[in-house]
């Protein structure tokens, strides 16, 4: 820390509060970078000029990279009727933002599992969900909405990974007093998940229509160009937590968002109709870690 202007040392002229965002803001910049090959796919995919083949020759150029995405795109998950065993192809079918979320999705997926118990399949249900709930209630880009949902708490990863001091003393609060993990990491740190998981995405140059949503899934903005994405994984990731579906780092549920749910017009009946459909469609995923 430099010497101020009044030869005083500046972090005396600090708020405890102050001094521990800084501390946690010069961490964040060591926010881990995406796979060089994975920044140009998605840096050809971002050019309004390249075309489907010239993405898919670039995907294809990294095997195992190749192999997940087609083991994603032929999981039953998009229903095709006929395997697809080509990148061009899938690329073709799918659009360009769709192939954009699944490269990120699967180099993600391998940091997210590296986090704290339960946090994986936690994320995993809240993307088969916020995949259900965008096709359930007629959204555009059920695809898109799945990958947000699996990178919604990709902040908490951040946080395990690489703020481990506030990650311990946030877990440590959360049982001593016994509260959410949100309401910790504000008393913690004075940010949360919601913000550390922006700044890595941005980093990522992941478009606003995927950031925004991630970043307002704890407190809804019926003012947002998104809002209809953030209701999405907000209502996903409150049903996926009732059920128990994975761990999200405590035992509370988070608060609901009574305008999110007002917004996608989702009655009582719906949501049971709804929770149903996604126990059904989660029975491969284990519960209460
Ligand atoms: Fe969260
Ligand atoms: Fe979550």
């Amino acid at each position: 820390m430099s010497a101020g202007p009044t030869g005083m040392d500046e972090q005396t002229t600090q708020s405890p509060m102050e001094q521990k965002l800084r501390r946690v803001v010069g961490k964040i910049t060591q926010l881990p970078a995406l796979p060089d090959n994975v920044l140009k796919i998605t840096r050809i995919i971002d050019n309004p000029h390249s075309t489907a083949e010239a993405v898919g020759r670039e995907i294809a150029k990294d095997q195992a990279l190749s192999a997940q995405v087609l083991k994603l795109v032929n999981s039953g998950f998009y229903g095709f009727s006929n395997p697809i065993s080509s990148i061009p192809h899938a690329t073709v079918l799918l659009g360009f933002n769709v192939m954009r979320s699944l490269v990120i999705s699967t180099s993600a997926a391998g940091l997210i599992s590296k986090s704290f118990p339960g946090l994986y399949e936690h994320s995993l249900a809240c993307a088969r969900t916020s995949y259900m709930l965008s096709r359930s209630l007629g959204l555009e880009e059920p695809e898109e909405l799945s990958a947000i949902g699996l990178l919604h708490d990709i902040g908490k990863v951040v946080l395990t990974q690489y703020l481990k001091d506030e990650c311990q003393a946030v877990f440590s609060l959360v049982s001593k007093e016994n509260i959410g993990f949100y309401e910790a990491e504000q008393k913690v740190m004075g940010v949360t998940h919601v913000d550390i998981g922006r700044w890595l995405l941005e980093k990522w140059h992941l478009p606003p229509q995927s950031v925004e949503p991630i970043a307002m899934h704890h407190q809804f903005d019926p003012e947002s160009e998104y809002r209809n994405r953030a209701a999405i994984v907000h209502l996903a990731d409150l049903l996926v937590r009732a059920e128990g579906f994975g761990s999200g780092g405590d035992n509370r549920m988070p608060p609901v968002n009574h305008q999110a749910l007002r917004f996608l017009d989702i009655g009582p009946g719906d949501l049971k109709m709804l929770m149903d459909e996604m126990v059904d469609q989660l029975y491969d995923i284990p519960r209460g870690q």
